[in-house]
């Protein structure tokens, strides 16, 4: 879900709507808005898009300076008017925006049913807003104090009462929140590009830290309740950078942003000898040298860049990489101790998941690393060493230009670990460094030639289901390639490890079933055209995915969709962009709402 607020002398509806359409990426199955009209708090809120409650409030605009905003991605009671956020006390005279979880909301509820509260929505959030009003003696900000002394979990809020109309309290534990600052005029949001339209100066909070905000002053405070001073973070990047700019759909954008973020992501780190200089890693080379095992956790696509960091790290610096998607990790009680590293990918630094493995492992002594695209995010700053990615801000819910800075950071960091410890030559690294390098242009070569894949995209948009073959680093890039096309398009897409197929996967192959079968592993290849040939005999639609120049492929496959020669170990930063553009095109032409696809949201911040 996404939060804001605003005080000040605007029309607070107005900016709450400009700052929600830059947080639709965190949920969008319903939105709503609290403000203070003097002799009563109005609220609207719908389910559906942003934009029902954009036009609502067109049709009857409500005057004030004071409000609160809020899209919501459902957690606890199902999308619908009732659920949507803000909830309100019994009187209407508190309302709260939430994100996150509260999780003993159960009991809480109980206790204030038997305080003779009444319950209109099925949301944990509800819970808030009667607790808000039990304490409430007329100072709000104590109110919310004693509140959040009984709330358990991840949450931030927004709280806004009738009768303290030149007062905002906010309140950030575990979920994120930034304070905008402006003359006269002061804001709360989820995220920053919510606020790029009115500031660039912001404060990021601490857990457990409450803000009370006036139009003219904003005051931070610990849990104790004693003021904390906090510096003035100044945004430097452009709110272009996070608007579509000419394209049709965020994600297509993004796409096209890969060779500039995988050129910014190296570059910005190579010194004046072209050499890996990680400023913000202080694991020095005896730090290293005791590592003896490194895990990888993260979610979703920043899994699958996990899964290609392990084959460059076992590769590179010859450390045992296990690389686990962060829900399973943080319960399964996975050996961890002083000489672990732990590598987090995180684009957006907030996933839940992500963030509660990295304090499982913390509190086992291990050192954690943190690839975030974020600054100032969450696990940014429960890291010991980060490795930011120079993304820019990634919009579409399909990550692209995240996952490839990913892998760039992570070949990075085997190449630096691998020259620290000795286990490869100067001159290989060298090699490396100069090669991973040339990605960014061949990869704006594969986008510039990517008729053919919308062409490809029109003959398979109609299947039911599609399957992704790979060996190697080939299958965790299958993996990716079947998670795109699957979250945008709903066909149901799934990868194989090739060498599996004959062990029940082929079971599944009918008349046109669609292949995607990679193969830009030369060691590897010869066993990928065999395993298409098995499926194409078993009346597959076969999609080839290999180097120039490998033309073998052909007689095996029904299409063929060429990346330039790259070496074979980073061929991931190549492979994944045509299987980006074949699920953007299918998905657009199956009429689906690309970067926004149902049932999803860019940043979960709840487990
Ligand atoms: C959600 C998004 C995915 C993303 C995953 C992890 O599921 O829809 O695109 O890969 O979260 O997000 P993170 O911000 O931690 O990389």
């Amino acid at each position: 879900c996404g939060i804001v607020g605003y005080i000040g002398n605007r029309q607070a509806t107005e900016v709450l709507i400009e700052g929600l359409s830059k947080l639709e990426y965190r949920g969008y199955d319903s939105a709503g808005c609290a403000v203070n009209s003097g002799d009563s708090l109005s609220v609207r809120k719908f389910k559906g898009r942003l934009s029902v409650l954009a036009d609502d409030l067109k049709a009857n605009p409500l005057s004030s300076n004071i409000g609160i905003g809020h899209t919501r991605w459902a957690t606890h009671g199902a999308p619908s008017d009732v659920n949507s956020h803000p909830h309100l006390n019994m009187d209407s005279t508190i309302a709260v925006v939430h994100n996150g979880i509260i999780e003993n909301y159960m009991q809480l509820k109980e206790w204030l049913i038997s305080e003779g509260k009444v319950f209109k929505s099925e949301t944990d959030t509800e819970v808030v807003a009667h607790l808000v009003d039990y304490y409430y003696e007329g100072d709000l900000l104590d109110a919310v104090y004693k509140a959040m002394a009984k709330l358990r979990g991840a949450y931030a809020l927004g709280v806004i009462s009738k009768d303290n109309p030149d007062e905002l309290v906010a309140v950030r534990n575990e979920s994120p929140l930034v304070i905008g600052i402006g003359e006269g005029e002061n804001f709360i949001a989820s995220d920053i590009p919510a606020l790029l339209k009115y500031t660039r100066n912001v404060y990021f909070l601490e857990n457990g830290e409450v803000v009370h905000l006036t139009k003219d002053s904003v005051k931070i405070f610990n849990q104790d309740r004693e003021e904390v001073k906090r510096e003035i973070y100044n945004v430097k990047w452009d709110i272009e950078a996070a608007s579509k700019g000419g394209f049709d759909h965020f994600m297509i954008k993004e796409i096209n942003e890969q060779p500039n973020g995988i050129k910014e992501t190296l570059n910005r780190r190579l010194d004046e000898n072209g050499d890996i200089k990680l400023d913000d890693i202080k694991l020095t080379k005896a730090e290293l040298d005791n590592i003896n095992k490194v895990y990888i956790v993260a979610c979703g696509t920043a899994y699958y860049a996990g899964l290609v960091g392990k084959h460059a790290i076992e590769k590179f610096a010859k450390i045992p990489v296990e690389t686990d998607i962060a829900s399973e990790f943080r319960y399964r009680d996975a050996f961890v101790d002083e000489n672990t590293l732990l590598i987090v990918v995180s684009q957006s630094g907030e996933t839940a998941d992500t963030l509660a493995a990295l304090k499982e492992a913390k509190s086992k002594g291990a050192r954690i690393l943190a690839i975030t695209n974020v600054v100032g995010s969450s696990v940014s700053r429960e890291a010991d060493d980060v490795f930011y990615t120079w993304a820019g801000p990634e919009i579409a819910v399909a990550s692209t230009k995240a996952y490839t800075t990913q892998l760039v950071s992570l070949y990075m960091i085997a190449l630096d670990f691998a020259i620290k410890k000795g286990t490869i030559t100067k001159e290989q690294y060298k090699t490396m460094i100069s090669k991973l390098g040339e990605t960014s242009d061949k990869v704006q070569e594969i986008i510039d030639n990517s008729d053919d894949i919308e062409k490809i995209a029109e003959e398979i948009k109609d299947s039911k289901d599609a399957f992704y073959l790979g060996r190697g680093l080939d299958y965790c890039l299958a993996m990716e390639g079947a998670l795109k096309l699957k979250e945008i398009s709903y066909i149901h897409a799934e990868a194989f490890p090739a060498g599996e197929l004959k062990h029940g996967p082929i079971a599944l192959i009918e008349e046109g079933t669609p292949v995607i079968s990679i193969a830009t592993q030369d060691v590897l290849f010869e066993k990928m055209v065999s395993n298409m040939k098995e499926v194409k005999a078993r009346g597959a639609y076969v999609i080839a995915l290999a180097k120039e120049g490998n033309k073998e492929v052909e007689k095996a496959a029904d299409r063929v969709i060429y990346i330039p020669e790259v070496d074979d170990v980073l061929s991931s930063i190549l492979t994944v962009v045509p299987l980006q553009i074949l699920s953007y095109h299918v998905a657009t032409k199956r009429g689906c709402d690309v970067d926004k696809p149902r049932n999803l949201a860019k940043s979960v911040t709840v487990e």
